[in-house]
């Protein structure tokens, strides 16, 4: 990454935290590191990005935020191999994103060199707190809300955007087990599907806590039309494997455009897999778990990594998935997370060097 040009003022914490981590046993986003990036929209515009202890922020009851659920944020993840070089993958994707969610949601875009090198500065601040242990990483959420004050319910004249950090773990501590959804629905044509709002997952929480009381880990959402056409999971995109092809659907209005899901599509491709992306039917997924042609599923997020599902359920019936010996999901999660953590060459020219 270029060097930072942003002057970005940094209020060092008195103490750190660190020392009270436990590295070894990291689980995903519940410790936080020393330091946040801050930066307010005020008076039409935003201001100086700065980077100040890890704090609670004091907020008006009536800030937009809590009635009217203003916010958008990103994941991403920080990686660090063995030179003590720090490694980032695709940020400009996730800031691109932000912004594309941020015009959906009525908030004023941000300038590039507020978030990279806003990011940058965090980073090198708390460069201690990227974790190294495999399978581990630095997870980094970048996130704006709406800070203004009003009752009336119309966009906010201010704003923050917020960058704090976790040390982290695996999202999933293994396979899980999902419900085809066939009542609720994620998202809808028109909708905000495709922004990483706030209030997308907290619409997701009571379909999915149904879910969990009847054992499954996660939701598969399919369209809210007909519940016809497998859409997405809780928190990635969704990538099926019938024989030898490997599926995913087609992004939309109701679906996230994720990262890791256009990673995984030209890795695949790469390694001569054959990929179609094109709506998949929940139908053809039944059929093809009866008649055994349905080899594998998996999720793919930046939290998520590559995710296996080792089933689903569907109008009250259960389908298991085959155990295989040599999986796509196994091929491809460790070419992705080789790219990120510098353990192989970089033939897309995804990883960026802090
Ligand atoms: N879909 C949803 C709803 C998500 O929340 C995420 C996580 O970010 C993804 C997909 C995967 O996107 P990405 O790979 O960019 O993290
Ligand atoms: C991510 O994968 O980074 C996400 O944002 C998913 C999140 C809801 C945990």
């Amino acid at each position: 990454m270029n060097t930072a040009t942003t002057d970005i003022a940094i209020t060092k914490a008195k103490t750190s935290k660190i020392t009270e981590v436990d590295f070894d046993n990291l689980t995903f986003g519940k410790v936080f590191s020393d330091h946040m990036l801050v930066c307010d929209y005020k008076d039409g515009s935003w201001q100086a990005p700065k980077v100040v202890p890890y704090q609670p922020i004091s907020l008006d009851p009536s800030a937009k935020i809590f009635h009217y659920g203003q916010s958008v944020f990103e994941g991403m993840k920080a990686y660090k191999d063995a030179n003590d070089d720090v490694w980032l993958f695709r940020p400009l994707e996730n800031f691109k994103r932000l912004n594309i969610s941020s015009k959906r949601l009525a908030i004023p875009e941000l300038p590039e060199s507020y978030f990279m090198d806003g990011l940058k500065t965090l980073l090198e601040v708390d460069k201690n707190w990227i974790p190294t242990k495999a399978g581990s990483s630095l997870y980094i959420r970048p996130f704006i809300f709406a800070s203004g004050k009003g009752f009336h319910a119309s966009p906010a004249d201010e704003y923050k955007f917020i960058i704090c950090t976790a040390p982290s773990g695996a999202y999933f501590s293994g396979k899980v087990k999902v419900l085809i959804e066939e009542t609720y629905s994620r998202s809808a044509n028109g909708g905000v599907g495709f922004a990483k709002a706030g209030g997308n997952y907290a619409g997701q929480f009571y379909p999915t806590q149904l879910a969990v009381a009847k054992g499954y880990q996660q939701v598969i959402w399919t369209d809210d039309t007909n519940h016809e056409f497998i859409e997405e999971a809780g928190a990635m995109n969704i990538f099926i494997r019938i024989n030898d092809t490997l599926l995913t659907g087609p992004t939309s209005d109701r679906i996230l455009d994720g990262i890791t899901r256009k990673s995984i599509i030209d890795i695949a491709k790469a390694e001569g897999i054959p990929v179609e992306v094109r709506k998949i039917t929940v139908s053809e997924v039944v059929e093809a778990a009866k008649n055994g042609s349905l080899k594998e599923m998996f999720g793919a997020g930046t939290a998520a990594v590559v995710s296996p599902i080792s089933g689903f359920g569907y109008q009250g019936v259960d389908y298991d998935l085959p155990e295989l010996t040599e999986t796509y999901a196994d091929k491809l999660k460790k070419i992705i997370t080789d790219i990120q953590t510098n353990k192989s060459e970089d033939p897309f020219g995804w990883r960026v060097k802090l």
